[in-house]
Parts: C-alpha cells; sequence; structure tokens
C-alpha cells in the first residue's frame, strides 16, 4: 500500500469514527484514528457534557481507548477528522495526551488533520515542541 492510500485509510477511518461524536453542545464532531507500528488501528470521537468543561476530544478518547487495551508506544501516526473550512489541528491538551503514548514507545507520529479535501501534516514534536514528559519528571 503506498503511503497516501494508507494516509486516506486512516482518514476514512477517523471520519467514520466521527459518526459517534456526542456533541450536542458545540455541534462540531471530531473523529481521531491513531495508527501503531503492529498494524492495530483505534478510533476516538469526542464526548460532550452537559459540565462543558468535562467534555473529552476526539483524540483523548482514543489515547484513553488505546492504553486500556494494553497500547504502550508504537504510536505512528495520528489522524483528527472534522467537516470544518479548514483541518482541525489538535488542542494542546490532546497534544500532550499524545505525547505521553507516543514517548512511551519513544516515536515521533505523523499527525494528518483533514476534513474533506485537505489534509495538512506535521510531525508531533512539531506542534509540541520542548514537550514535558516522563523525564521531566526526574529529580537531582
Ligand atoms: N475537540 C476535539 O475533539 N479535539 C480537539 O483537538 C479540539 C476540540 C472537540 C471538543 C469539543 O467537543 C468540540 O471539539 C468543541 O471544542
Amino acid at each position: 500500500m503506498s503511503d497516501n492510500m494508507r494516509r486516506d485509510a486512516l482518514i476514512a477511518e477517523a471520519r467514520r469514527a466521527r459518526e459517534d461524536a456526542y456533541a450536542p453542545y458545540s455541534g462540531l464532531s471530531i473523529g481521531a484514528t491513531l495508527a501503531f507500528a503492529d498494524g492495530t488501528l483505534v478510533t476516538g470521537a469526542n464526548v460532550e457534557n452537559a459540565s462543558y468543561g468535562l467534555s473529552v476530544c476526539a483524540e483523548t478518547a482514543a489515547v484513553v481507548k488505546a492504553m486500556g487495551e494494553g497500547h504502550r508506544g508504537g504510536l505512528e501516526a495520528v489522524v483528527i477528522y472534522a467537516d470544518t473550512p479548514e483541518p482541525i489541528s489538535p488542542c494542546g491538551r490532546c497534544r500532550q495526551v499524545l505525547n505521553e503514548l507516543a514517548a512511551l514507545g519513544d516515536t515521533d507520529p505523523i499527525v494528518w488533520c483533514a476534513n474533506d479535501g485537505d489534509v495538512t501534516q506535521a510531525r508531533l514534536s512539531h506542534l509540541l515542541p520542548h514537550a514535558f514528559g516522563l523525564d521531566s519528571l526526574r529529580q537531582t
């Protein structure tokens, strides 16, 4: 499978996952796909709450699902899909949450942000430079 075909397959998964979003407050449904080195794909969608601040983003939902299924590292790629005029880039909290999972396997996943027609691409380390992680907690 070519790189573009793989990318498009991951985008299609995120697009499908978006259908499971629960977003009655913002009206913004988002889907995410995580792709692992062993070929596993884990998807997530945003889940909102009447207490707005408790809402969970699609990427964070996917990370929690993946780690709850035993994934520790091996994160190669991330897709965020929304039907917005411009592709949505992960929020700061999601960058941090993604970094924790990626750091466990010492990978720097490619992050594709897509809508119906456009895709942007960046490495997680570019979106979250100087990340705070496990190593940052070491004390002298
Ligand atoms: N949202 C995500 O799912 N991912 C992001 O990276 C940014 C924001 C969701 C949270 C909320 O349900 C809706 O988008 C509006 O903020």
